[in-house]
């Protein structure tokens, strides 16, 4: 079974990532390591606890990560103000959230893991026999940290998937995704580490969308962890209605989910191809996904997925839930 690590900011879509990975049972979750970013890192790390939790899988170790990006400054002022940002005075569009802490759930005993992220990374990858794939759906600054911190990990490391960046597409900035935009140095170094990196950005996810139609289904299926798969899909939902509406009216996309997606079946992506990819670093451009149209550039650092297959992808995760009963009794 392919072993995996996920990096996670906890958060909605990432739930739902983690889920899907558990409940497939074709991947080893080997831990789940937490990172500043849809919300703090002690928040995701919490959120994580209590959706391993619910799945009856306290046994994965959860690792809490950094708190701030690497490089930027800013980003304390700009955007930790958490609570600030959702008061009533705010307008709605400001207030309804795509994430939610999972205070709704019952907590987790196990607590997380007393080293951080970047020890138990230092400390897997120094030990592992066997390479090990990271699945990163929050800001990439662990990754960036683990690879300035030990470039010889990069040999440890089977891929990189990511979620993250936006070609024709943007969502916290004129330019940029946000799991970039929160720490563009940390995206450049981990797309320009040498790794075997694939984007899975805003250009595919918003592709493979899910109505709420779909999310009625999975909830028919009909126990507690597909409620909650469908409360989270029916969270971004109404987010997106408000804040960032699709073409599709009444859906939202599950950015994170399709990104774990392709472990289990990489023909959820579609046209993908290797590209020259750099990361905007400032002004207007900070944390834009950057690729070089030059089609005679063969310097290409990692893979980038333009599409996916919307239909593929739904039957995979209402499958997935479907079976989730059997699988965790
Ligand atoms: C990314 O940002 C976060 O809000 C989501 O969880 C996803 O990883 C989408 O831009
Ligand atoms: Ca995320």
């Amino acid at each position: 079974m392919k072993k995996i690590i996920m990096d996670v900011d906890t958060g909605s879509d990432d739930a739902l990532a983690i889920m899907l990975a558990i409940l497939s049972k074709k991947l080893e979750v080997e831990a789940i390591c937490s990172v500043e970013g849809s919300r703090p890192a002690e928040n995701a790390a919490d959120n994580t606890l209590r959706v391993l939790h619910l799945l009856n899988r306290e046994d994965i170790p959860v690792y809490k990560g950094c708190t701030a990006p690497m490089v930027k400054s800013i980003y304390k002022d700009r955007l930790n103000i958490w609570e600030e940002r959702y008061r009533p005075e705010y307008p709605i569009r400001e207030r309804v959230r795509f994430h939610i802490d999972f205070d709704y759930l019952e907590p987790s005993e196990a607590g997380y893991q007393n080293i951080t992220a970047l020890e138990f990374y230092l400390d897997y990858l120094r030990r592992s026999e066997e390479k090990v794939t990271i699945v990163a759906t929050g800001p990439l600054t662990n990754i960036g940290m683990l690879l300035r911190a030990e470039p010889r990990v990069v040999d440890r490391i089977e891929e990189i998937v990511v979620m993250g960046g936006g070609y024709d597409i943007s969502n916290v900035s004129s330019s940029a995704e946000a799991n970039f935009w929160r720490d563009p140095e940390a995206a450049s170094i981990v797309i320009n580490s040498g790794c075997n990196v694939l984007l899975v950005p805003l250009d595919a996810t918003h592709k493979a969308y899910i109505t709420a139609a779909e999310a009625d289904v999975i909830e028919k299926t009909g126990n507690d962890i597909a409620a909650f798969a469908a409360k989270l899909i029916r969270q971004r939902i109404l987010a997106h209605n408000i804040s960032q509406p699709l073409e599709e009216p009444e859906s939202a996309a599950i950015h994170d989910a399709l990104a774990l997606c392709y472990l289990l079946d990489p023909e959820v992506l579609r046209d993908v191809r290797e590209v020259h990819c750099e990361i905007g670093l400032r002004d207007f451009s900070d944390g834009q996904t950057i690729i070089d149209p030059r089609y005679y550039d063969e310097q290409h650092n990692c893979r980038f997925a333009f599409s996916a297959d919307r239909k593929r992808f739904i039957d995979l995760v209402t499958e997935t839930f479907r079976k989730s009963a059997e699988v965790i009794s």
